[in-house]
């Protein structure tokens, strides 16, 4: 049976674990607030109690942590990595992936970025989108595993490249939901019945699917029980921001959002859905 580690098991990474449950796999969890492997466990999964025990015939690594600092700490607690490839599914940045590449290398492992666009329902129905980045050897070699988590996964190029695109991809989560945000108080400020406008909205060329998604959300002020939080839709859009100073982009646009975004820092929108960010495009 393929054996697989899951360091990190908050909303992403329990789903992921689920998943790979659900598929027969061998899975081994770890998370640094152990309560949160409950649910796993009734599950079947494998309790890591100490990450020295995670490395075992050569299985490889999938880590779904907040960011890279909280990956590179939980990586190296794992000691000598034995050949294993560390595959890290969170959100991080292009340098920061790179040098967490070269930290793994030190620790005698293999390294295969793979973040994903979609969230805990697509990670339950294995739809997760993956954009690997790394040596094509690894990504052959993790592919079957891959498979599991999304009907596609994609090769993007090196070490980087994964990244970078999970932050392209990450940056239009933050702008179509403000955008459609704004578009939404309008149009109840202005009296005209949120279905006329979109129905207009739907068959238009500027429709995403994200819209409907979230509108129901928006209108109720429903943002518990999140699929991915404000917190780190902040974090991915600071991340964002620090690539495109880095590319020469400006983003006087963009800057408008993230100090809206700061400025919650700390509230009560952190730890709900993303969404809730339509909370902070009304003058209070
Ligand atoms: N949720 C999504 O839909 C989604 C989609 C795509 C990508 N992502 C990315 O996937 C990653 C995880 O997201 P999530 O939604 O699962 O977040 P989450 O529910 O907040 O889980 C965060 C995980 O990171 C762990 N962690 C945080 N700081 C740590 C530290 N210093 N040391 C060790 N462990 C630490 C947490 O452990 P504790 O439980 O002990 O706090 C938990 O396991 C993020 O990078 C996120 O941007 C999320």
């Amino acid at each position: 049976m393929t054996s697989v580690a899951v360091l990190g098991t908050g909303l992403l990474g329990t789903a992921i674990a689920t998943r790979l449950l659900h598929q027969g796999l061998n899975v081994h969890v770890w998370n640094r607030d152990s309560s949160r492997i409950a649910p796993l466990a009734a599950m079947g999964a494998n309790v890591i109690d100490d990450l020295e025990q995670v490395v075992e015939n050569h299985r490889p690594i999938i880590t779904v942590l907040r960011d890279a600092s909280a990956t590179t700490s939980v990586i190296d607690g794992v000691g000598h990595l034995q050949g294993s490839t560390v595959i890290p599914m969170g959100t991080m940045g292009v340098e920061e992936s790179r040098n967490l590449a070269k930290h793994v290398a030190g620790q005698g492992g293999s390294y295969l970025e793979a973040p994903v666009l979609g969230s805990r329902p697509q990670a339950l129905n294995g739809t997760l989108l993956v954009m690997a980045g790394g040596e094509a050897l690894d990504f052959n070699q993790q592919h079957e595993l891959l498979t599991h988590l999304a009907e596609q996964p994609m090769h993007v190029g090196p070490v980087g490249s994964g990244a970078a695109t999970k932050l392209a991809l990450n940056q239009m989560i933050a702008s179509l939901t403000h955008s459609f945000s704004l578009s939404i108080r309008l149009i109840q400020q202005s009296g005209v019945p949120v279905e006329t406008f979109m129905k207009i909205l739907r068959p238009s060329a500027l429709y995403a699917p994200t819209f409907d998604k979230k509108l129901q959300r928006m209108l109720d002020q429903h943002y518990s029980d999140p699929n991915f939080s404000t917190a780190l839709l902040r974090k991915d859009l600071r991340l964002f921001l620090e690539e495109a100073a880095a590319a020469g982009l400006q983003t006087n646009g963009l800057q408008g959002l993230a100090t809206l975004l700061e400025d919650a820092q700390g509230g009560d929108l952190d730890d709900q859905d993303y969404c809730a960010l339509h909370e902070l495009t009304v003058l209070r």
